[in-house]
C-alpha cells in the first residue's frame, strides 16, 4: 500500500501548555520536512497553544482532542463540544480509546453518538477499537472489533465514512510494552478493512487509513510501516519524548522514500 503514512501520537493526561509548547518547539523541526501525516491528540488545555504555534510555522501537522461531547452546548457540567473545540483550532478528534472505554465506562452507544456528531463537523476522526486480552485468549479478537465496528459505526452514510480512519488498538498492548506482531496486527487491520468494504464497499476499503497502537516506539515502528495493511500508528507513551517521537517521523520519511525510488 503506497499511502501516506500515519504518525500519530496520543499525550493522554500528560503535559502543560507550557510543556507541550516546549515539546513542539524542538519537535517540529523534526517534522519540517516530512512527507507523513503527523497528528497530535493532546489534553484540552494544550489545545490553542499548539494549535496557534503551529499556524504560525505552516508545518503539516494536525492538533486533535482526546475526547468531546456530542451535543453542542447546555446542561452538561464538565463537557466540552466540538463548536468549543473548532474554535480553538482543534483540526481533528479521538473517540472510543480503551482507556475511555474501560475507566470512564464509555458505551458502545455513547461512542455511535460522538461518531455521528463528528462526522457532521469539519474535523475528521479517528475511532479505536480492540480486544482485550480475555477476548484474545478465548478466540473471540475479531468478534469483539467488529461488535465495536458495527456499533461506532451504525447509521454513519457511505458519504461520510471517508471521515473516519480506524486504529487498532489492542486492549493488551497499550502502555504494557507488549506489542501484537507485526503480522498479527495486520491480520486485524485486514479484517478491519475487510469489514468495512463489506458495509460500505471495496472502494471504501482501499482509501481507509487503518492505524495500529499499542506500544509502538522508535525501535519497532518500522515493521508496523512494513505491513501491507497498516498505513500508520497511534502512538502513547513514546509520543512524549520529542526525540524518539521525532525519530518516528524518520523511520517513517525514509520508509516512504525508498518507497517512491
Ligand atoms: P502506548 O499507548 O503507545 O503507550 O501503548 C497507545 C495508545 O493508548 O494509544
Amino acid at each position: 500500500m503506497k499511502k501516506k503514512l500515519i504518525i500519530a501520537g496520543n499525550w493522554k493526561m500528560n503535559k502543560t501548555p507550557k510543556e507541550a509548547v516546549n515539546f513542539l518547539e524542538k519537535f517540529l523541526i523534526n517534522v519540517e520536512a516530512s512527507k507523513c501525516k503527523t497528528v497530535l491528540f493532546v489534553p484540552f488545555v494544550d489545545i490553542e497553544a499548539c494549535a496557534r504555534l503551529i499556524e504560525k510555522s505552516n508545518i503539516n501537522i494536525k492538533i486533535g482532542a482526546q475526547n468531546f461531547y456530542w451535543e453542542d452546548s447546555g446542561a452538561y457540567t464538565g463537557e466540552i463540544s466540538i463548536p468549543m473545540l473548532e474554535s480553538i483550532g482543534t483540526q481533528t478528534l479521538l473517540v472510543g480509546h480503551s482507556e475511555r472505554r474501560i475507566n470512564f465506562g464509555e458505551t458502545e452507544q455513547e461512542i455511535n453518538k460522538k461518531v455521528k456528531r463528528a462526522i457532521n463537523s469539519n474535523l475528521d476522526l479517528t475511532l479505536c477499537v480492540g480486544e482485550t486480552l480475555e477476548q484474545r485468549d478465548s478466540d473471540k479478537g475479531q468478534e469483539s472489533v467488529l461488535f465495536q465496528l458495527k456499533n461506532a459505526l451504525e447509521n454513519v452514510p457511505k458519504s461520510l465514512i471517508h471521515k473516519v480512519c480506524i486504529a487498532y488498538e489492542p486492549v493488551w498492548a497499550i502502555g504494557t510494552g507488549k506489542t501484537a506482531t507485526p503480522y498479527e496486527s495486520n491480520k486485524m487491520c485486514r479484517f478491519i478493512r475487510m469489514c468495512i468494504e463489506k458495509m460500505y464497499g471495496s472502494e471504501v476499503g482501499l482509501y481507509l487509513d487503518v492505524l495500529y497502537g499499542g506500544s509502538v516506539n522508535e525501535k519497532n515502528c518500522k515493521s508496523f510501516f512494513e505491513m501491507s495493511d497498516i498505513n500508520g500508528i497511534l502512538v502513547g507513551g513514546t509520543s512524549l519524548r520529542e526525540d524518539c517521537f521525532g525519530e518516528i517521523v524518520k523511520v517513517a520519511d525514509n520508509l516512504m522514500a525508498e518507497r517512491s525510488e
